[in-house]
């Protein structure tokens, strides 16, 4: 039986480092309450007119593809995990193919945020067991910060937010009992709003009605972004966080049993969950919820923040690096965020 494994793994944080004291410079908040709600202390921010979502995963795919012993010549397909793409289209996946000189292989662009890792992980596991590709690369890459904001008003999402990328190459192994075991995926867009930015967008107002643009004076076009929009400064992420709270205390451990259920496994068989790195609060209370060791569950988040697409990926790799992800360990990968999507993986490293 063909099963997929992770061959490499890799992680580029960006050198600027942001404390919470260095975002009270700039807006209303404190280290106290960022650290109390989040658990955050400082987190990495992309480089101005450098650093992008592309560059950022590409040194993470180098690393990766380095560990797993491959060349760009060896990929035969990308799929780049993000919602903070360089450009509109075309998709960070062409940039990082061009970037990295690969042959003309295909690449898919995922738009699952915090599950994006996941997602793309499900659907290259897929292409693997079923022989059709033999190195894949995964990029998961995020640059919040260009786009946040740092005034008092944007102060509940802003904090949260930080920048970086992770990389896997996935290739086929028939080792038994080894490599990704299964993936969940799931939805529910009734409350897609709860966490969005759907500003600019080809929405036209459809869906609430407070975000219809003004009737512009030509015919056609001007709906995608008004200078009304920007004169109103509509043109950030919104949450609300309680409801996401709420929500992400349910979902996390419902899916993080799917998968363990689906190869009869408990939660205390676990060595490693790795949340997505959400808020510190909500990888408790499901540590609490699944009364998981504090051993079992793995956080970074209090160094880079909430990376989105790209959490995952880090931790994996930085717990790996830090030997806490050995041979034979079964590893839990869960993420919920927006959409709402959620989604784990289970592996056997
Ligand atoms: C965002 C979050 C930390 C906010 O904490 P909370 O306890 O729910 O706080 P609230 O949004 O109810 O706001 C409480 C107060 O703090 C204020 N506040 C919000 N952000 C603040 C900040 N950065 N600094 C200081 N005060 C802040 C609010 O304005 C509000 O003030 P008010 O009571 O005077 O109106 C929390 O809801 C959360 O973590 N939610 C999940 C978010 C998440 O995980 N998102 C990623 C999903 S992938």
């Amino acid at each position: 039986m063909i099963r997929t494994k992770i061959a490499g793994i890799g992680m580029y944080l960006p050198k600027n480092v942001v404390t919470n004291d260095d975002l009270a410079q700039v807006m209303e908040t404190s280290d106290e309450w960022i650290q109390e709600r989040t658990g955050i202390k400082e987190r990495r921010f992309a480089t101005r007119f450098e650093d992008t979502t592309t560059t950022m995963g590409v040194e993470a795919a180098k690393i990766a593809m380095q560990r797993a012993g491959v060349v760009a010549n060896d990929i035969d397909f990308i799929v780049f995990a993000t919602l903070s793409p360089d450009y509109y289209f075309p998709g960070c996946g062409v940039l990082a193919q061009r970037a990295l000189g690969m042959p003309e292989i295909g690449a898919l662009d995922i738009r699952d945020q915090c599950s994006g890792f996941i997602y793309a992980l499900s659907v290259a596991d897929q292409f693997i067991k079923t022989g059709m590709y033999k190195n894949i690369l995964l990029i998961a890459s995020e640059t919040h910060s260009y786009g946040l904001d740092f005034s008092t008003r944007g102060r509940n999402v802003s904090v949260i937010f930080g920048d970086g990328a992770g990389a896997v190459v996935l290739q086929p192994t028939t080792e038994s009992d080894r490599g990704i075991l299964s993936t969940h995926l799931h939805c529910d867009g009734t409350e897609a709003e709860l966490l969005s930015m759907v500003n600019p967008g080809f929405h036209a107002g459809k869906f609430v009605a407070e975000k219809k643009p003004l009737e512009p004076s030509q015919p056609y076009g001007g709906l995608f972004i008004t200078k009304e929009l920007l004169e109103k400064d509509d043109i950030y992420p919104y949450m609300d966080g309680p409801a996401v709270f709420k929500k992400a205390i349910v979902k996390f451990p419902e899916v993080i049993m799917e998968a363990l259920t689906a190869s009869s496994y408990q939660p205390s068989d676990l060595n490693l969950l790795i949340p997505h790195q959400a808020n510190l609060r909500i990888s408790q209370m499901v540590q609490q919820k699944l009364k998981l060791r504090e051993d079992q569950v793995f956080n970074n988040i209090q160094k880079y923040g909430n990376t989105t697409a790209a959490s995952i990926p880090i931790a994996l790799c930085e717990a790996w690096e830090n030997g806490k992800v050995k041979d034979n360990d079964l590893v839990c990968l869960a993420a919920f965020g927006s959409g709402f999507t959620w989604a784990s993986a289970l592996l056997r490293w």
